[in-house]
């Protein structure tokens, strides 16, 4: 047996598989947010532990014994977010999360001291962990000065389960620390943020052992003395592993952010368009993402504003979307990462007279998350990876109009995975599955059957194609 779990934003996933990744149990449990003005927002470490500790609860509660028969544990978690802890791993203060904004400015001031784009193969991003830190030492040098080492949320986890600082190469590429072709840190891009390589957690592949169990909690929690943690990695490279999607392949996610994900068999930058380009979970494989910040939440927020819910909302839209609607939607309401590099972008509609009507929102909106994800896939074109189809996943891609919508927009067929486990906690196990193996094995990382294949039109993604045009030049002159 193996369990994967997944430290979502909202909440953790724990799944335990057997031996051949069938899911035996499954808990969730929820994790809060602070309270704070955007571009704030950071979470407490403790209530991941909480949270984790109940999910855990609740499958020793369903099935017990069943932690006895895990073998191996694999880790997935958000990205980006920074754990600063002191010499006695004592959390210094709060995570400061993948969707804060508030390092805008050390972003400018690090791409000025060190080559992060060429050595990092990323443009400095507010999201991303090397100007939190640099922001940190600016705003609260107290704490800064007491820092003996940053963990990545997940690592974190790892940390109370084993008792190691140790990272993975598909996360660790997120916090700008890493020589990303070279797979390890960079000395040069960590000390241009004040720190040291002695501040770092020891790096591993995905698919390596971190690590052992904690005695301690193999006794409280009826785990057997050998379990091994694996590597684990980022929520999107552990969703790709879940899919399948490891040496080909790419999946288009629609959840509170929307990704573009392909795995590259070389490290192929582009940092020109915000491409986020990390190593995958896998030795020797890396990949591409173009990240928008805002993609189901657009949704969400509109049907807030609207008064209604989202499946409510939806059915305002006609049955079919023949072509481009005369109102646009700049999808910015939380920045935006691919490929303008903008945390403090806007939001807006245009195009709007007397006679727009809700539906006509309705449907710019599903389409202003369409053309920001174009974007991506041009991005990520322009960096040598044509998709020419991709797993539709996510939340949002419960609305099989949205999905029609993005793939004539894309021009890219869009294929929906059967009802199954696939996403990041499904993937963590299988990465822990092959820690136990020994390492990475093909076999354990099969792709889902395809339930359903949307297809691009010809005719409408025509239209599409000059809509999107006209769609980039709001931005530009925003
Ligand atoms: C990726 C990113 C998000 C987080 C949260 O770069 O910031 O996808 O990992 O899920």
């Amino acid at each position: 047996m193996f369990l994967g779990i997944d430290l979502g934003t909202s909440g953790a996933k724990l799944l335990v598989t057997d031996d051949r990744q069938s899911v035996v149990a499954e808990a969730h449990a929820p994790v809060a947010s602070r309270k704070l003005p955007a571009p704030w927002s950071e979470q407490d470490p403790q209530d991941w532990i909480a949270a984790i500790e109940q999910a855990l609860s609740q499958i020793v509660g369903a099935h017990p014994g069943l932690l006895g028969q895990v073998r191996g544990i694999g880790l997935s978690g958000h990205m980006h977010g920074a754990v600063l802890l002191d010499a006695a791993d004592n959390v210094l203060r709060p995570c400061i999360m993948w969707n804060d904004g508030r390092a805008a400015q050390e972003c400018a001031d690090l791409t000025a001291r060190a080559d992060f784009e060429g050595v990092g193969g990323n443009l400095v991003m507010a999201g991303f962990t090397a100007p939190k830190l640099l922001w940190v030492q600016r705003h609260e040098p107290e704490m800064f000065r007491k820092i003996s080492c940053v963990l990545l949320p997940k690592d974190y986890v790892r940390l109370w389960l084993t008792g190691d600082h140790v990272a993975e190469m598909s996360d660790a590429a997120g916090t700008l620390w890493l020589d990303v072709g070279g797979r390890a840190w960079s000395p040069a891009l960590l000390e241009a943020t004040g720190l040291t390589e002695a501040q770092m957690p020891r790096l591993v592949e995905g698919t390596e052992a971190s690590s052992r169990l904690r005695a301690e909690l193999c006794r409280s929690w009826g785990f057997a003395p050998d379990t091994i943690v694996a590597g684990g990695a980022g929520d999107n490279a552990a969703a790709a592993c879940g899919m399948g999607i490891v040496e080909d392949g790419a999946f288009v996610s629609l959840g509170t952010s929307g990704v573009v994900f392909a795995p590259t068999k070389t490290f192929r930058p582009n940092t020109k368009q915000g491409v986020h380009s990390f190593c995958h979970a896998v030795p020797g494989t890396w990949h591409q993402m173009g990240v928008i910040l805002a993609a189901a939440s657009c949704l969400d927020w509109l049907a807030r504003i609207m008064g209604r819910d989202v499946a409510a909302m939806l059915t305002l839209l006609p049955e079919r979307i023949d072509g481009p609607s005369p109102v646009r939607f700049l999808p910015y309401l939380t920045g935006v990462r691919t490929p303008h590099n903008d945390p403090m972008a806007q939001a807006s509609f245009h195009g709007m007279t007397a006679q727009t009507d809700g539906a006509d929102l309705v449907q710019a909106v599903l389409e202003g998350v369409g053309f920001a994800l174009k974007d991506c896939v041009d991005a990520l074109a322009a960096a040598g990876t044509t998709i020419d189809q991709a797993y539709a996943v996510g939340g949002g891609s419960r609305a099989r109009i949205w999905l029609q919508i993005i793939a004539d927009i894309c021009d890219v067929t869009l294929l929906i995975p059967e009802r199954g486990e696939y996403g990041a906690a499904f993937g963590a196990a299988r990465l822990a599955q092959a820690a136990v193996a020994g390492g990475y094995d093909p076999s354990l990382f099969g792709k889902p059957a395809v339930a359903q294949v949307i297809q691009p039109d010809a005719g409408r993604s025509a239209a599409y194609a000059e809509a999107h045009r006209q769609w980039r030049r709001l931005y530009a002159d925003a």
